[in-house]
C-alpha cells in the first residue's frame, strides 16, 4: 500500500530496494529512492562487482531509473543504510550514512539546492540535509550555458 506521505513513501522504496543490493565484497547494502517532478518514485541499490571499482552506488542506480523512465528533476531523495555490524570507529556508528561525493555530483545535476535528502536506516530517520548543505558552492549545467 502506497504511504500517505511522500516523503515516508520514499523512504520505504528505498529500504526495499535496498534488500536487492549486490554488495558480496562490502557487505554493505545501499537503498536509494529519488521523487521525480511528476511525483513518481525511482528506486535503486548499489551494484558491486568482482573488479572492485567497477560498482556503482544505490543513487546512481536510482537516478538512471529516473531517467530511464523520462524523470527530469529529482525533487527529494531517500538513502538507507544500516551501519550495525560494521566496523565501529569511534562515534563512526552514530553518523548517518550520506551520499558519496560522486553521487552528491550526479544527484546534484537534477536537483536544486534545496532538494531534502534523507538518510535512514531500517527504523529510523537519521538526518536530513539539504544538497545544497551536503555539496555547497558547486557546479552544475548552468555553469555550461554559454559553453
Ligand atoms: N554506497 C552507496 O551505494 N551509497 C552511499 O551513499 C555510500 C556507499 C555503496 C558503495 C559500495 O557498494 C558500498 O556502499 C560500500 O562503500
Amino acid at each position: 500500500m502506497a504511504a500517505a506521505h511522500p516523503q515516508q513513501a520514499l523512504i520505504d522504496a528505498a529500504r526495499a530496494v535496498r534488500h536487492h543490493a549486490h554488495a558480496p565484497y562490502s557487505r554493505f547494502a545501499v537503498g536509494a529512492a529519488v521523487l521525480d517532478e511528476q511525483g513518481r518514485i525511482h528506486a535503486g541499490c548499489n551494484v558491486e562487482n568482482a573488479a572492485y571499482p567497477q560498482g556503482w552506488c544505490a543513487e546512481t542506480s536510482a537516478l538512471s531509473a529516473m531517467v530511464a523512465a523520462g524523470g527530469k528533476r529529482v525533487m527529494a531523495v531517500a538513502v538507507v543504510a544500516v551501519v550495525a555490524g560494521a566496523v565501529r570507529v569511534e562515534g563512526a556508528a552514530q553518523s548517518p550514512v550520506t551520499p558519496c561525493g560522486g553521487c552528491r555530483q550526479k544527484l546534484r545535476e537534477f536537483a536544486a539546492d534545496d532538494v531534502a535528502v534523507i538518510c535512514a536506516d531500517e527504523a529510523d530517520v537519521r538526518a536530513t540535509f539539504t544538497l545544497g548543505q551536503l555539496l555547497p558552492a558547486s557546479f552544475g549545467p548552468e555553469h555550461l550555458q554559454n559553453t
